[in-house]
C-alpha cells in the first residue's frame, strides 16, 4: 500500500491513508510521509492506535527522539521510554489528577499557543500524538499554519519583522501560569534561546512567522515593546482562517510540523480522563541558524 492523503483544508491539514504506521515501513513510505509534511504541515491517521513500541519505532524514522521540559523536572513517569511525552490529566499511578496536581498546570499550558521545544536548540521539529483516552466533550488541538500566517502579513510589517530575533524561554509560560515553583537548577535547565521570527522552510522554501507562547521578548527591544509585538504578531497568526481544529478519536495520531506550525489544546472538564501519548523528533538541519 502507498501513502494516499486527502486535504481536510487546503495546504495545510491532510487525512494520510494506506499505510499501516503501528509496522515497520520502508524508505519509500518514510519519505512520502516527509513530502506529504512539507506540502501540508499536519497529518491526521486514523485508527492506527500504537503501542509504546510502534509509537517509538514509527517516530525514529524522522530523526533523533526530543526529551523537552522532562530536562527539568524528571518525577514519576508512566511509561517505557523517556522519549514519550504523557500528554494527560492522569497521575504516574494511573488516576485522574486532582485539580491541585502538578500536572494539570501541565495541561493547561498545553491550551496556549506553542511550538513544541523552540525554547531548546535543537528545537523540535514534528511531533506524533496519539490518542488513547478522549473525553466525551472539549479536549480538540487546534493547529495555526504559520506559513499562511505569514504570507498574510501586511507588507510594512513584514519590513518591520524582517530581520527580527525573539528570545524563547522554557518557564515563560509556565511563569505566566503562577507556576513558579522552581530551583535556580531548573530555571538554567534549559536556557533561553534566539529564533528569527522570519524563517524560510529549506524544504518547502515557504516563509514561516515563528511566534508562540514560549517567545517571551525580541532581541533589541524593551521587553515591553517586544512582548506586546509579539502578541499581535500571535493573534495574526491565530486567526480562525489559518487554524484547523482537531476532534479526537481514539487510535487518531496526528503528526505536525513544529518549525511550521503552532497548536493548543482547548479545554475540557478536568474531572474526565484524556490520554494521548507525544514522540516528538529534533530538527536536525542547521539551515535556520546558518540564515540567522
Ligand atoms: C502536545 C500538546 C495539546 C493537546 O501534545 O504537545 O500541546 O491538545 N497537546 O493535548
Ligand atoms: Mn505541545
Amino acid at each position: 500500500m502507498a501513502l494516499s492523503l486527502t486535504p481536510l483544508t487546503p495546504g495545510f491539514v491532510a487525512e494520510a491513508s494506506g499505510l499501516d504506521i503501528s509496522r515497520p515501513l520502508d524508505e519509500v513510505s518514510v519519505r512520502a510521509i516527509e513530502k506529504a509534511m512539507d506540502d501540508y504541515a499536519v497529518l491526521v491517521f486514523r485508527d492506527q492506535p500504537l503501542d509504546q513500541d510502534q509509537q517509538i519505532r514509527f517516530a525514529k524514522y524522522f530523526g533523533p527522539l526530543d526529551l523537552g521540559l522532562r530536562k527539568v523536572k524528571g518525577g514519576a513517569h508512566r511509561f517505557d521510554y523517556a522519549e514519550l511525552a504523557d500528554i494527560s490529566n492522569v497521575t504516574a499511578d494511573g488516576a485522574v489528577a486532582g485539580r491541585e496536581h502538578a500536572k494539570i498546570v501541565g495541561n493547561i499550558a498545553n491550551q496556549l499557543w506553542h511550538s513544541d521545544s523552540s525554547f531548546q536548540r535543537p528545537r523540535a521539529k514534528y511531533s506524533m500524538l496519539s490518542a488513547v483516552v478522549v473525553p466525551g466533550h472539549g479536549g480538540e488541538t487546534e493547529f495555526a499554519d504559520l506559513r499562511a500566517a505569514y504570507d498574510h502579513l501586511p507588507a510594512d510589517m513584514k519590513a518591520t519583522i524582517r530581520d527580527l530575533k525573539a528570545v524563547h524561554y522554557a518557564l515563560h509560560s509556565r511563569f505566566l501560569l503562577g507556576d513558579t515553583d522552581y530551583t535556580e537548577a531548573q530555571r538554567q535547565a534549559i536556557p533561553a534561546v534566539q529564533w528569527p521570527l522570519v524563517q524560510t522552510d529549506p524544504r518547502s522554501g515557504r516563509k514561516i512567522l515563528f511566534v508562540g507562547i514560549h517567545a517571551c521578548e525580541v532581541v533589541g527591544m524593551t521587553v515591553a515593546e517586544g512582548r506586546m509585538l509579539l502578541l499581535d504578531l500571535l493573534e495574526h497568526a491565530t486567526q480562525r482562517e489559518f487554524v484547523y481544529r482537531h476532534h479526537w478519536r481514539v487510535g487518531d495520531l496526528v503528526m505536525w510540523d513544529n518549525t511550521a506550525t503552532l497548536h493548543r489544546g482547548r479545554r475540557f472538564d478536568f474531572g474526565q480522563r484524556r490520554e494521548l501519548r507525544r514522540a516528538t523528533t529534533e530538527e536536525v538541519q542547521t539551515s535556520i541558524e546558518a540564515a540567522a
